[in-house]
């Protein structure tokens, strides 16, 4: 508790001020604030404010006794207080402060002088969550699909994260749904069921009812895909599982943007992993690239095929929700590279997922090397007509553009493994290169551009 000295007009023996003898009564608003409330009591252009949003943030305990205010955390949590156009850190300690029946206003002792309130907003932040939620953080799996898709094939897709994996979400704890490529935007469903189990059904029993809509499609194939729109729309949702979520976004119409760089620094800053699964040749739209770059730039996945299935099997699995290892490499031509050497502090098991190109011409040959300190070595290969030829299911699964293999380091001892890949490109082009695991990551990797 920090010592308070309020102006000592303000209490009397009983908390009341006296006024010409007569007692005021003290009615000074309070608000707790937690998630379910903040956006609604957003306070416009106030760092403070965008900073707290993006942490874990319960409601904090406020008593008050007549005119006398008290406010605290505890647990782990500081304390931040707004009013409609201001804000303050109070932190580890109580705020006190009294309420001014002749204006009722508060005055609180923010730490550095007394501060005036209209109405006292106090919300609690988790210490650590500043600016940031971590790989762990419980989170949401968004299913995401273009009402451009057949609904057998999305009902097919979505059945798949049913078979055991399900209970290997430990990280997810509620499904979210969106149907995109609509002419009248539909909302983003969050299932907020007890269980993970519960919301996935609900969400299967929502898609079931729902499911494409013929009337709703664009009628022209030069209309771009509004897939960034609803992600924009998914993360201004400010839903507390946005955070550190996986968006699994099933496309066949191409968007029409290239301009991506406000929703790269939104996906960035919410550390939202996109798996993105491409029919291809597309419905429409302009550049099928644009999603590839927006996976690159922001530690993601892209992945073409024929059919939409076939390009989920390439797709980092449900069970390895964390990335060790990521890089974007440019190529062009016939060589050779050394790649960063990757250190595993602890035995894990990682998956190897490649895409090799942004479309589906310029890829010939691959092969990648590792040897780790102790001289254990291994290497994957893939051509041209192995990708071509595409939904083999045999732990060394290609796509057009993709190629994942459970076998890349599985069981593998604490050690140091130096890589490096071989390639063939008839164009320049950028190779994603992901190793994911479900043994956890302390920290979020770094972005490259
Ligand atoms: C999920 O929650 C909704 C809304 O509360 C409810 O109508 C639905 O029956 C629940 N579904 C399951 C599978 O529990
Ligand atoms: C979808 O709904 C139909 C009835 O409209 C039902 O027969 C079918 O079993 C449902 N499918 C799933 C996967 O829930
Ligand atoms: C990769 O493709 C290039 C060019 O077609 C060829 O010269 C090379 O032998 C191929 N490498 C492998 C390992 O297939």
């Amino acid at each position: 508790m920090k010592l308070l000295l309020l102006p000592a007009l303000f209490l009397t023996v009983n908390g009341c001020l006296r006024i010409f003898g007569k007692t005021a009564t003290c009615a000074c608003k309070t608000l707790k604030i937690d998630r379910s409330n903040m956006h609604e009591n957003e306070v416009k252009d106030n760092a403070l404010y965008d900073m707290v949003l993006a942490t874990t943030m319960k409601a904090p305990e406020i008593l008050i006794d007549d005119c006398a205010v008290h406010v605290y955390c505890g647990g782990g949590s500081e304390l931040y207080i707004f009013d409609t156009d201001k804000g303050a850190k109070i932190g580890d300690y109580t705020l006190d402060g009294s309420c001014d029946p002749s204006q009722q206003k508060w005055q609180l002792d923010v730490g550095n002088g007394i501060e005036q309130y209209t109405v006292l907003k106090a919300v609690c932040a988790l210490k650590g969550t500043e600016n940031k939620c971590y790989p762990e953080s419980p989170a949401a799996f968004l299913f995401a699909y273009s009402n451009d898709l057949d609904y057998s094939d999305v009902e097919e897709v979505y059945s798949r994260f049913i078979y055991g994996p399900v209970f290997y979400w430990e990280k997810y704890v509620i499904v979210a749904t969106s149907r995109f490529d609509t002419k009248t935007k539909e909302e983003i469903m969050f299932f907020e069921n007890n269980t993970l189990g519960d919301s996935y059904r609900a969400a299967s029993d929502y898609m079931n009812k729902t499911r494409m809509d013929p009337s709703q499609r664009f009628d022209s194939s030069e209309t771009g895909s509004d897939v960034l729109d609803m992600l924009e729309r998914f993360i201004d949702s400010d839903h507390y599982s946005v955070c550190a979520s996986r968006a699994f976004i099933m496309m066949k119409r191409s968007p029409n943007e290239v301009e991506i760089s406000k929703i790269v620094r939104k996906i960035r800053q919410w550390r939202i992993e996109l798996n993105i699964a491409i029919e291809h040749p597309s419905s429409g739209g302009l550049h099928p690239e644009t999603m590839y770059n927006l996976a690159a730039k922001t530690n993601g996945y892209c992945s073409f095929a024929p059919e939409i299935i076939e390009a989920m099997y390439t797709l980092p699995a449900m069970e390895n929700p964390f990335t060790h290892y990521s890089l974007n490499i440019k190529v062009s031509g016939t060589g050779t590279m050394v790649l960063p050497s990757i250190t595993l502090p602890q035995t894990m098991s990682l998956e190897l997922y490649l895409a090799v190109q942004t479309t589906t011409t310029s890829f010939q040959n691959f092969t990648i090397r590792y040897v780790n300190t102790n001289g254990f070595s291994n290497s994957f290969s893939r051509n041209r007509e192995q990708h071509l030829r595409s939904g083999a299911m045999d732990g060394y699964e290609s796509n057009l553009n993709s190629f994942r293999t459970v076998r890349f380091l599985p069981f593998a001892e604490a050690s140091t493994y130096a890589m490096n890949l071989e390639y063939s490109y008839s164009m320049e082009d950028t190779i994603l290169f992901r190793l994911s695991s479900n043994t956890p990551i302390d920290d979020w990797l770094p972005f490259q551009d």
